[in-house]
């Protein structure tokens, strides 16, 4: 075992002796009262579409900057993108793959991280889903040797995660299916530990210096990696065999909890996707089921701002919840997925966290997910707001690939 993985494994247990004991059984969740996304900070309510935009929505952007995931920096750094090297034979010549490095300048420092692109070849404009990965783009592709290393890959053995449900690349199906899919590995913006803040794209702003993560409000990893979503997004919507009107940003776990604040922020992605993100991410912090603000902020401290932790034992104080981070996303799609084994994400809590969302939808004439009955396994609702629970673990299946290619379809569809 690592020395940092023994350490980190030591303190997560040590948290887990002091923190509350998590509660895993539904008669036990205390009432709660959310706040409503449809009222203003002075008490004004919001009837329409053109209030939330102009009034509410600046409020609750503000909020979780300030609160939750930090500041992501307004300055723009350079950036310079080459492609490093393409194959157009893949799969028996129906897609191509391109790996592209991606170099930033900036506040006197520079970074790169490593893209990679299947797209199918016989689609001429191509909707494109851009997803992070845990391990590698090569562990995306069963280690296929034609891989370049990420950039962060050097230093990737002395960092603590390892994530292992990092699911399934479906590919194939995704180009079979007229999809292109962008991935990139999540270390590359920032190594997921909180002693490597140094490396990560934070040094490339003029703000950073040493200390700067004091800040109550400053840039969190999650901020940073849903800064990377949009440079991806910058890149892609240069690219002429993309579909810049059809992007998609999809994440798993951690990475969930990053495709929603990329998506909350970024509003060309069209479609936004949580693959069991839980806490701080699609499900209700409020909810006393599951993963909690203490074992959360404990353990990966780094995630969030420093002033997010002002909140544990104070849930109920927190002037915002999950579902108006989801609500942020609206008019745009946004899909919700549990597994139902996956206890720790409080499938229940992500479900009505996405219920919550769709008071927002409503100003717009669309359907939210419109039924405060949690579906029952693999029985996808699929409005503007979608939502499944299947069988199974907290991972990426090919079951729920297949319903965000279906839900792409319809919110994608000319
Ligand atoms: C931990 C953490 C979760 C997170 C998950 C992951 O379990 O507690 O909040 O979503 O890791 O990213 O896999």
């Amino acid at each position: 075992m690592k020395r940092n993985t023994l350490c980190m494994a030591i303190a997560v247990w040590a948290l887990s002796l002091s923190a509350p004991a998590q509660n895993f059984d539904e008669s036990k969740v205390a009432p709660y009262q959310l706040p409503d996304p449809l009222t203003c900070t002075d008490g004004t309510k919001v009837t329409t579409s053109r209030q939330w935009e102009k009034k509410r929505r600046p409020e609750v952007m503000e909020m979780f900057q300030s609160l939750m995931y930090g500041r992501t920096p307004k300055e723009k750094v350079k950036a310079e993108y080459t492609l490093m090297k393409e194959d157009t034979h893949w799969l028996g010549g129906k897609a191509t793959v391109q790996q592209v490095k991606m170099h930033f300048t900036g506040n006197g420092s520079t970074h790169d991280a490593m893209l990679l692109i299947v797209r199918p070849n016989a689609v001429k404009k191509t909707p494109v889903i851009f997803c992070y990965n845990f391990q590698g783009n090569a562990q995306t592709m069963g280690y296929d040797s034609s891989i370049l290393p990420h950039a962060s890959s050097s230093f990737y053995d002395q960092i603590w995660v390892n994530h292992d449900g990092c699911g399934v690349w479906d590919y194939e199906r995704a180009v079979d299916r007229g999809y292109a899919i962008a991935t990139m590995c999540y270390h590359d913006i920032h190594p997921d530990d909180p002693e490597y803040r140094g490396q990560s794209v934070a040094k490339l702003f003029a703000g950073y210096e040493e200390g700067e993560q004091m800040r109550s409000d400053a840039w969190s990893a999650i901020g940073m990696w849903a800064w990377g979503a949009s440079r991806v997004a910058d890149y892609l919507e240069k690219q002429p065999w993309a579909d810049k009107r059809h992007l998609a940003v999809m994440g798993h776990s951690r990475l969930g909890k990053t495709a929603l604040w990329a998506g909350a922020q970024d509003t060309r992605f069209g479609v936004v996707i949580s693959n069991e993100s839980g806490c701080g991410g699609a499900t209700l912090t409020r909810r006393n089921f599951g993963e909690t603000l203490e074992i959360i902020t404990g353990a990966f401290p780094h995630w969030f701002c420093p002033g997010f932790r002002n909140f544990v034992g104070k849930e109920h104080q927190m002037p915002f919840d999950q579902h108006e981070l989801l609500a942020l996303v609206a008019p745009r799609a946004l899909y919700v997925a549990s597994a139902e084994q996956d206890q720790w994400c409080d499938p229940k809590g992500e479900f009505l966290s996405a219920y919550h969302a769709g008071e927002v939808y409503h100003l717009y004439g669309y359907q939210g997910l419109d039924t405060t009955e949690q579906p029952g396994l693999h029985q996808p609702i699929m409005h503007r707001v979608g939502y499944h629970i299947r069988a199974g673990i907290h991972d990426v299946t090919c079951y729920d690939w297949s319903r965000y290619l279906d839900f792409c379809d319809r919110h994608f569809a000319p």
